[in-house]
């Protein structure tokens, strides 16, 4: 859902996307890390078993190079009739392919996914920076983030 510019295409991540500059995109939000083909395949494979992982990217078929990606998981409950939340992350834009429309894409194709699996709310955490990029895709303020790093 939503439009991708000419020679692009939206698309769940593929395990051929690690050569494709799938990480080098990723590193445009935060440190990647070393991530080697065999750990991409293992995680891709992981998320696969585990189901409920929706991962979308947008692939400028010209240079064959992931340009935006971002994920959906979805949470099971039990609260609210054993309702369904999807849980928004990693949405990122390549170095240089921002203000384009494709973190908007993204979102919204994501937000469409969680609706089609009857996710009853999506959410997600970001900087006071980018609230505004989500409010434009829809999405209001509520709540605080708190976190504990291991
Ligand atoms: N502040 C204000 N407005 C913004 C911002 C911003 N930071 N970013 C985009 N917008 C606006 C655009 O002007 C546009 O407005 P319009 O519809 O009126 O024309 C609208 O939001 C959609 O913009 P896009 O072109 O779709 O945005 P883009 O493709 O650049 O994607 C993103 C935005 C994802 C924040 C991108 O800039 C990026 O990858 N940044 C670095 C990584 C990052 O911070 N990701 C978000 C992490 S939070 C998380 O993952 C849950």
């Amino acid at each position: 859902r939503g439009a991708v510019p000419a020679g692009h295409v939206l698309r769940p991540l593929e395990l051929t996307d690690y050569r494709k500059g799938y990480t080098e995109c990723l590193a445009n939000l935060t440190v990647v890390g070393e991530v080697t083909e065999q750990m991409f395949a293992d995680s891709f494979e992981e998320m696969r078993r585990a189901g409920g992982y929706f991962v979308v990217v947008v692939e400028d078929l010209g240079a064959q190079r992931v340009v935006a990606t971002g994920t959906l998981v979805v949470e099971q409950k039990f609260l609210r009739g054993c309702g369904r939340v999807g849980h928004i992350e990693d949405i990122v834009v390549a170095k240089g392919q921002e203000g384009k429309g494709l973190g908007k894409t993204i979102i919204a194709s994501l937000l469409a996914v969680a609706e089609s699996v009857g996710c009853y709310k999506s959410i997600l955490d970001c900087d006071e920076s980018n609230v505004r990029f989500y409010e434009k895709c829809g999405l209001v303020r509520k709540g605080v983030q708190m976190a504990l790093y291991m």
